[in-house]
């Protein structure tokens, strides 16, 4: 068990979703979903060290592209809004002990981006403080918790660099990993609000008939590490009614199908776009025109991880 002094680092990673089918609303008002999860390379950080009683939660923002620039959604609450605090306390609740905690969330990923980053770092605060207890709660209890948490958490909790993921993100089917390909992440100045987005698709849905984006049966497990198999699949619903509302989404994904992405698609429920390129060149030739794009911030890094 580290000893109280010693803070336990926990890193947080970004996600994208390949393949993003969301099927009819089920328990408690919830879509199920089908899903094909993957870890990106880019990260906020947790730091965790015993303190004095209570949760305490401390935002640093991390220099960075979207440090002061386009990008820069919204000021994280850092009290229980926040998803680390309600991490915390949902742990200290599962252990039975009272909390006494102090945390330093190192922020680097957007919010509202659908890269899934406020669920990255809840897992990192689950993470962290089973390291920082020794252990006493064991990965099953962790991740039902992370299963309360949010739809994102249980991968983010997950010890895989992709996966298949059913009902809310919950039911997980590790992967192998495919090889390792630059990413690029196009990140606008506005947020989408999970929730919203949902409103949007049910209310598209309710207007015509559900148009089932990618409707090709899934393969295999051991063809999803082929990017080529990785690409035929790739689709996401939220597009439709997202780019609705945003047409520059789509502008801009389609640009980054035409400087060579494969997928190029919305990132979760969005607002982020991601290109998945075959080199660093074409992904770094690719960062140069868009970054111009005013309004957008590109982001260059790598999946999975
Ligand atoms: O689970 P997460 O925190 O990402 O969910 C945010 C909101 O998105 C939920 O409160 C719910 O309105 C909606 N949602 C949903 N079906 C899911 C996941 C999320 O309707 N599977």
């Amino acid at each position: 068990m580290p000893d109280s002094a010693t803070p336990v680092r926990v890193a947080a990673h970004a996600k994208v979703n390949l393949r993003l089918r969301v099927l009819g609303r089920g328990e408690g008002g919830y879509h199920a979903l089908e899903t094909l999860f993957l870890r990106l390379a880019y990260r906020d950080e947790v730091e965790l060290r015993r303190g004095s009683p209570g949760i305490r939660l401390e935002i640093e923002e991390e220099p960075g592209p979207l440090f002061g620039g386009p990008g820069r959604h919204a000021v994280l609450p850092a009290g229980s809004e926040n998803l680390c605090w309600r991490a915390a306390d949902a742990y200290h609740r599962a252990l039975g002990r009272k909390p006494a905690v102090e945390l330093l969330l190192r922020k680097r990923l957007p919010t509202g981006a659908g890269l899934g980053g406020g669920s990255a770092d809840a897992a990192a605060v689950l993470r962290g403080l089973e390291t920082l207890h020794g252990e006493p709660l064991g990965s099953e209890r962790l991740e039902a918790l992370a299963g309360e948490l949010g739809s994102d958490v249980p991968f983010a909790l997950a010890d895989t660099p992709a996966a298949l993921g059913w009902e809310r993100g919950r039911r997980l089917l590790p992967l192998p990993a495919a090889p390792a390909r630059p990413v690029l992440l196009l990140v606008p100045e506005f947020a989408v609000a999970t929730a919203v987005a949902y409103r949007w698709l049910d209310e598209a849905r309710s207007r015509e008939q559900a148009e089932w984006s990618g409707a090709r049966l899934l393969p295999s497990a051991d063809r999803l590490a082929d990017w080529d198999e990785l690409d035929g699949l790739a689709a996401n619903d939220f597009e439709k009614p997202v780019f609705a509302r945003h047409p520059e989404l789509a502008r801009w994904r389609d640009e980054l199908r035409e400087a060579g992405a494969r997928p190029a698609l919305l990132a979760g429920s969005g607002s982020a776009l991601f290109g998945v390129f075959r080199d660093e060149q074409a992904r770094d030739a690719a960062a140069d025109r868009l970054e111009r794009r005013e309004g957008v911030a590109a982001i260059r890094t790598r999946g999975p991880v």
